[in-house]
């Protein structure tokens, strides 16, 4: 069968527009083409493919675990859950985790638990979730309202209830409406997809605060941050802020489809048999691989890697800016970095993307004014330099136009 790009608007429901490239490799960070064109990978398919495209690591576990067994359901549990559960647990501030499938599934989880916490030690009045602004945890009902775009839950009917918003990084607004009926907040340790932006010390620090003083549980939404990202194995622990709740997709499969939602016992008591589910959680294929990934990348060498890239990238950003000035600033931590367009600029993230992709350079964007990259934490460094060129073929090209 001929694929094409034009089979995509055949047999696909409409709501994404891919590019009109359908890769079919990828080795490190570089990806060819159906037609044999090569890419070097600043996006690492939305911040997932923390070791790349087909890291022998990760094949020889997908292979292994493929020759034993693939699925049990939650019916009965398996050593490569297990196995990832108890590393997880080793590695950061959480006693017990509960696998899904995607970040939003983790993230509707946290939600739950959260609001059975509330229910079971407060009662039912203490409902009030907290996000912020930009914020993004995913598509599902629940979790796409507590984002803080409401255009991407409108048109839906009834949303979920007691749901409110501040914006990131405004302490006082955040004061003044959480009280001893908020359930939970939710929020990003540095917003993605809003847009790359850091919190302050400060901010967090008082998040935290005030989330003890009213007994709210803080859920620290780590999809996109986590699993090394910013150069820390998760952010919190860059940020000295701990949550009571965390969770983690994306890079924690390094491409394959995995998530988990991690807390203490006592929070974890409240999800009681039966209270919650998902047929593939803890699916052992995706255990096996999301060990292999977790194990090479929770090493001192690649999480200084990664900040050593971080370097390089920045380095080379402020170059290019230096010399066609269309930057205002570059922001953002670790490998979880959106290059943001200055005034001349405004709006056109998506025309850099294009341009990269024609110079053979896969990034992203965050919004309509960033431009985001998040490569592999492993990408050979001389691929950093080519892709680096290859950004300023593109930034050239759109300047002198
Ligand atoms: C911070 C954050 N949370 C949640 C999600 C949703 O994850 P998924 O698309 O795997 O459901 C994303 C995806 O971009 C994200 O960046």
């Amino acid at each position: 069968m001929q694929v094409t790009r034009e089979l995509f608007n055949d047999v696909m429901v409409p709501n994404y527009a891919p590019s009109a490239v359908i890769p079919v490799k990828g080795e490190g960070s570089r990806v060819w083409d159906q037609n044999g064109k090569e890419f070097i990978d600043f996006a690492g398919g939305i911040a997932v493919n923390c070791l790349g495209h087909c890291h022998p690591a990760l094949v020889n576990a997908l292979k292994e675990q493929g020759e034993k067994i693939w699925h049990l359901s939650n019916v009965m549990t398996n050593e490569p859950a297990l196995r990832l559960a108890k590393k997880l647990v080793d590695a950061t501030f959480a006693e017990k985790v509960y696998f899904a499938n995607s970040g939003a599934e983790a993230n509707e989880a946290a939600l739950k638990l959260a609001r059975r916490v509330a229910l079971d030690n407060h009662g039912a009045e203490k409902s009030q979730i907290i996000a912020f602004n930009k914020a993004f945890h995913g598509r599902t009902f629940f979790t796409v309202t507590v984002g803080g775009q409401a255009a991407y839950s409108d048109g839906f009917g009834p949303k979920p209830g007691d749901i409110d918003h501040v914006d990131y990084n405004d302490l006082a607004a955040f004061e003044a409406l959480i009280s001893d009926k908020t359930c939970a907040v939710m929020i990003e340790p540095l917003q993605g997809e809003g847009g790359i932006i850091s919190p302050t010390n400060e901010f967090m620090q008082g998040v935290r605060d005030l989330c003890t003083k009213h007994n709210a549980v803080l859920i620290f939404d780590e999809v996109q941050t986590g699993v090394g990202r910013t150069g820390d194995l998760y952010a919190y622990q860059g940020l000295n802020v701990t949550p009571d709740i965390l969770t983690t997709a994306k890079a924690l499969g390094g491409g394959f489809p995995i998530a988990a939602m991690l807390t203490s016992t006592e929070i974890a008591k409240h999800l009681k048999i039966g209270t919650h589910g998902s047929t593939y959680g803890g699916n052992a294929l995706a255990c096996a691989v999301a060990e292999a990934a977790f194990d090479t990348v929770n090493t001192d060498e690649v999480l200084a890697g990664v900040t050593e890239r971080e370097q390089m990238f920045r380095e080379g950003f402020d170059a290019i800016n230096a010399k066609y000035n269309v930057f205002s600033e570059v922001r953002g931590k670790g490998l979880l970095l959106g290059a943001v367009l200055n005034k001349d600029y405004e709006g056109r993230a998506k025309d850099f993307l294009v341009a990269s992709a024609e110079h053979g350079l896969m990034s992203l964007v965050a919004g309509v004014n960033v431009i985001r990259f998040t490569p592999s934490l492993v990408i050979p460094l001389e691929d950093v330099k080519e892709g680096l060129a290859r950004f300023e073929k593109a930034v050239a090209q759109i300047v002198n136009a």
